[in-house]
């Protein structure tokens, strides 16, 4: 391997040096990497200078771009939006519950790129739970609940116009360009115990927030039993936390990881600028 790899203590992620993204890679370089990626879940790259088309050329090394519904591109790009707050802004903290990216779609991305642009001096990591370990080590008394069953995917609550990123929200402030609108209320439904299209191990995909209910079950129950599985599957001992550098690069594994934002950095800026790698086509 041409560049050093150190893996993190925690649930999941290694950290990549030695290696320059702002330079085409080689395909030896993409498919190590891919593999780092399979195994990790999530990988960071610190002290990488990358502009806009650096960031558009590493996210194509490992899949055609995944479409961004509901958040409006950064100008003169399709592809890339900017997760950021101002250091005044008052909005809840975006990203602040476990999810993985656009699970409430058919074909859902396969992972995700952010690159720092500006990072706080305290707080604004990202968490990351890894899902393989959380079914690994499930009980087999709520595994046996889960297995079979097919989880409702859906925006609704955040991304339709009266859910959390909807009108009151933009009237509120929030310097992301969200466009909440009724398409958040189609539905989707995904295995709740789904084997990873690459590697071929099983583990949980999705969390209550984007999955609304369970197929075929009463509503009381499905809140009920999510409500169950949201509480097993982001423990502390499947965690892994992101503490972000200025020019670090993050990829993750949506089929591997729920991941989430936090806080802590208030009165300072944030702005990261993210895309999305589509699904795996063999
Ligand atoms: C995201 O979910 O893409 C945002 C994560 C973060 O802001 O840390």
């Amino acid at each position: 391997m041409s560049f050093n790899v150190a893996v993190s203590d925690q649930a999941c992620g290694a950290e990549i040096s030695g290696i320059d993204l702002t330079r085409e890679l080689l395909e030896s370089q993409i498919s190590d990497i891919r593999d780092l990626w399979l195994e990790h879940h999530v990988l960071s790259f610190p002290n990488q200078l990358l502009d806009d088309d650096a960031l558009e050329r590493f996210t194509l090394c490992f899949g055609s771009f995944g479409d961004d519904p509901f958040i409006a591109p950064i100008p003169g790009r399709k592809n890339i939006i900017a997760v950021k707050r101002e250091a005044d802004e008052k909005v809840p903290i975006f990203a602040d519950n476990w999810h993985t990216d656009w699970s409430f779609q058919e074909t859902p991305p396969a992972g995700t790129c952010l690159f720092g642009k500006v990072i706080p001096n305290q707080g604004g990591d990202t968490l990351f739970a890894n899902q393989h370990l959380a079914l690994e080590k499930m009980p087999s008394s709520l595994r046996k609940k889960l297995e079979g069953k097919n989880a409702i995917h859906s925006a609704l609550i955040p991304y339709s116009p009266g859910g959390g990123y909807g009108d009151k929200d933009r009237e509120m402030g929030r310097s992301m360009d969200i466009r909440a609108s009724h398409e958040a209320f189609s539905k989707q439904l995904h295995p709740i115990i789904k084997e990873h299209p690459e590697t071929k191990r099983e583990g949980i995909y999705g969390t209550i927030g984007y999955t609304i209910g369970i197929d075929g079950m009463d509503n009381q129950d499905a809140k009920k039993l999510l409500m169950e599985l949201s509480a097993w599957q982001c423990q502390e001992e499947f965690i892994y936390r992101h503490k972000w550098k200025k020019d670090m690069l993050i990829m993750w594994d949506n089929r591997s990881v729920l991941h989430r934002a936090t806080g802590g950095y208030e009165g300072q800026e944030r702005l990261l600028h993210r895309t999305t790698i589509a699904a795996y086509e063999e």
